[in-house]
């Protein structure tokens, strides 16, 4: 699969860059929000700072804090050779060195780690895993999922997909995705058959503009919609 990623890795982002991917406003924080494939994210840390609540749900939270720092530094080598890759191939500008990129990854690391370790009996890290969650019918009112869906559009098929967002719509009243490109930075080919689908559904279902640039590529500038009317 080109210079892309054969596997799911643990690599996580923190709160602005969730901002950013999502179009985060003050009020959408004001809302009740489930971040699905939240994975070694610091975002739940952050706003548990500023004393917002949040839930994240990944099959990782059934793991020790060692063993996920075990995933954590086995990821690592794919994700920098990856990102290097790409900028061999030319098809990205980053906006910072490959050497930035794996310090921020680190930093995001240390930070949801130190909050897991405090926290992980409160109910903020719940374990889960798509396509079947362990989450009343519409419990939240937004769920975020960001780098797994449509990035692995390679590993996982459209069925697993369609379930996927299937799932997120029947625990939240809104949900968004990102990114809508795979792991190469094409549009997923399962995105045009998933939005028809949603929206012979009765789903509200569209693309929207976005400014998070983690490496700077056109098609990488947009996330997936989906609401219920
Ligand atoms: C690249 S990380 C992304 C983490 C976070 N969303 C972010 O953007 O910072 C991908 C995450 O997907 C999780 N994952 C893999 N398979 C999953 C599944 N079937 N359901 C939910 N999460 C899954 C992994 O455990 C990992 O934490």
């Amino acid at each position: 699969m080109g210079v892309g990623l054969d596997r799911v890795v643990l690599w996580g982002r923190n709160l602005t860059q969730y901002e950013q991917m999502f179009n985060l406003t003050d009020s959408d924080l004001g809302k009740n929000i489930v971040g699905v494939a939240d994975g070694p994210a610091c975002t739940n840390a952050e706003l548990f700072e500023q004393g917002i609540r949040y839930t994240s749900i990944d099959p990782i939270y059934k793991e020790s804090v060692d063993d996920i720092r075990a995933s954590f530094l086995g990821s690592r080598p794919d994700v920098m050779a990856r990102i290097s890759a790409l900028v061999e191939a030319k098809t990205v500008g980053l906006q910072k060195s490959v050497e930035e990129l794996g310090r921020d990854g680190d930093q995001v690391f240390d930070t949801f780690i130190a909050d897991y370790e405090k926290r992980k009996d409160s109910g903020a890290y719940v374990y889960g895993e798509l396509p079947s969650l362990p989450i009343a019918d519409q419990a939240y009112d937004l769920a975020l999922s960001s780098y797994l869906l449509f990035a692995y559009s390679g590993v996982l098929d459209y069925s697993f997909h369609l379930a996927a967002v299937r799932e997120l719509l029947r625990v939240a009243r809104e949900v968004r995705m990102y990114p809508v490109t795979d792991v190469d930075n094409y549009l997923s080919a399962h995105i045009p058959p998933m939005m028809q689908t949603l929206r012979d559904e009765g789903i509200d279902v569209y693309l929207e503009d976005v400014p998070f640039r983690y490496v700077d590529v056109k098609t990488n500038n947009q996330m997936l919609v989906a609401r219920h009317l």
